[in-house]
């Protein structure tokens, strides 16, 4: 069992925190606007959730998850981060979050700028390419036949290790990707992004997708500038 800290509760954090508390973990919901307004998720979750401050949540996590929008990525609270595993879901839509000519000429990755910001801290990119509703549906039990697995990246081995486990709690299979740098594998408009979970491209039929098609999708991948 895992302290879960949240700095985002909304269509992701919202859904991780119900799979979290599904599994039996605590979770410290987090957002801009004050605990006072997460107050339905928190009675909606129960007992195993409370909302606090982004750095209270930051600092309550034994495992802390950044999913916001990434234009806010330097609202992130550093120092009670320091030395903590932390799963970054978030992606770049340029329309939503402005331009960041650092990841427009793919000089670097959205995780990775993530992780410049937190540098006492070991970023895994998770969570990042299904979409929330699939998410919550596609989770099953470890030996399902229908288990579903998600992507991760990162530099850190066993900061991998402690998100495959927490994947794994949750319902899924995690399937290493590699280093941070490897993240544009399963970024926005790649193969292996959220489309993959649809059926036929029909967004209200998520689809179980185990780690052998998933493997292929990742390996499709192109760069944007490739592709
Ligand atoms: N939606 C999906 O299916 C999906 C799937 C995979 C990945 N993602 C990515 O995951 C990230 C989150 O997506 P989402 O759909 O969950 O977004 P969302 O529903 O808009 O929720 C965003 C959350 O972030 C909080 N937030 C915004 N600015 C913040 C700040 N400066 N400090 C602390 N919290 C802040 C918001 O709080 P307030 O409401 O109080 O501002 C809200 O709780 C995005 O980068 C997105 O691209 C989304």
């Amino acid at each position: 069992m895992t302290t879960v800290g949240l700095i985002g509760s909304g269509n992701i954090g919202g859904t991780v925190a119900r799979l979290a508390v599904a599994a039996g973990h605590d979770v410290v919901l987090s957002n801009s606007r004050g605990p006072e307004t997460l107050k339905d998720l928190v009675d909606e979750l129960g007992p195993r959730a409370r909302a606090a401050t982004p750095a209270e949540a930051a600092a309550a996590g034994d495992l802390v998850v950044v999913t916001i929008p990434l234009r806010a990525y330097r609202d992130v609270p550093a120092g009670p981060l320091a030395g903590k595993v932390v799963i970054d879901t978030n992606n770049y839509y340029p329309d939503r979050d402005g331009r960041f000519p650092e990841l427009d000429d793919e000089s670097t990755t959205t995780s990775e700028l993530l992780q410049r910001h937190l540098p006492g801290s070991r970023v895994v990119k998770g969570f990042n390419n299904i979409y929330f509703e699939h998410l919550r549906a596609l989770a099953r039990p470890s030996g399902a036949e229908d288990r579903t697995a998600l992507p991760i990246a990162g530099d850190d081995p066993a900061a991998k290790a402690t998100v495959s486990a927490f994947l794994d709690s949750l319902g899924y299979e995690a399937v290493d990707v590699g280093p941070l740098a490897e993240g544009w594998r399963f970024q926005r408009d790649t193969t292996a992004y959220a489309g993959l979970y649809a059926a036929d491209g029909d967004w209200t039929r998520p689809v179980p997708v185990d780690a052998e098609r998933l493997r292929a999708a990742l390996a499709a991948a192109r760069r944007y500038a490739d592709s």
